[in-house]
């Protein structure tokens, strides 16, 4: 039996330990805000948080977190965080068809919780490992920016 916390609640299966966690988010649990991209590591749609750190979850198989926490896209939508970067990236016009959107703002939430007041370089540079086919990368940019700057307070250093 695996057991992990996902999104706060508890959640044990019997899954095959090499089952990729994107897979069991999608296909098990129906999160499908978790999008797959590569299946390489390379693009970032898949990522998720595990201990809060940002991770790709085609990358995961479920056997290794077992006793870890794991935060996806549908499980910060209630923050403060979310919502800002939410507004943001629709008044800059960073989403195109959408489809690398979640992965996104999971890095983009991850960035602004280290860095909340990054440099556009910095901001490039933390989501360096995602990938836009909508090549809507400087207005992303531009969104993570505002979010930076209208979110005073939110972003704290942790
Ligand atoms: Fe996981 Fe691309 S689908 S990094
Ligand atoms: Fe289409 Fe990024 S908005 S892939």
């Amino acid at each position: 039996m695996i057991s992990f916390t996902l999104n706060g609640r508890t959640v044990e299966t019997d899954a095959t330990a090499t089952t990729r966690l994107l897979d069991f988010l999608r296909e098990e649990l129906g999160l499908i805000g978790t999008k797959e991209g590569c299946g390489e590591g390379e693009c970032g749609a898949c990522s998720v948080f595990v201990n809060s750190l940002l991770q790709n979850s085609c990358l995961i198989p479920i056997g290794s977190i077992s006793g870890a926490h794991i935060q996806t896209i549908e499980g910060i939508m209630d923050t403060e965080q979310f919502k800002i970067l939410d507004e943001y990236y629709s008044l800059a016009g960073g989403v195109q068809c959408g489809y690398c959107i979640p992965g996104m703002v999971m890095a983009s939430a991850a960035l602004l919780s280290n860095n909340p007041q990054p440099t556009e370089e910095e901001i490039r540079e933390g989501i360096s490992g995602n990938l836009c086919r909508c090549t809507g990368y400087n207005m992303i940019v531009d969104a993570i920016n505002l979010a930076a700057k209208k979110g005073d307070g939110i972003w704290q250093k942790k």
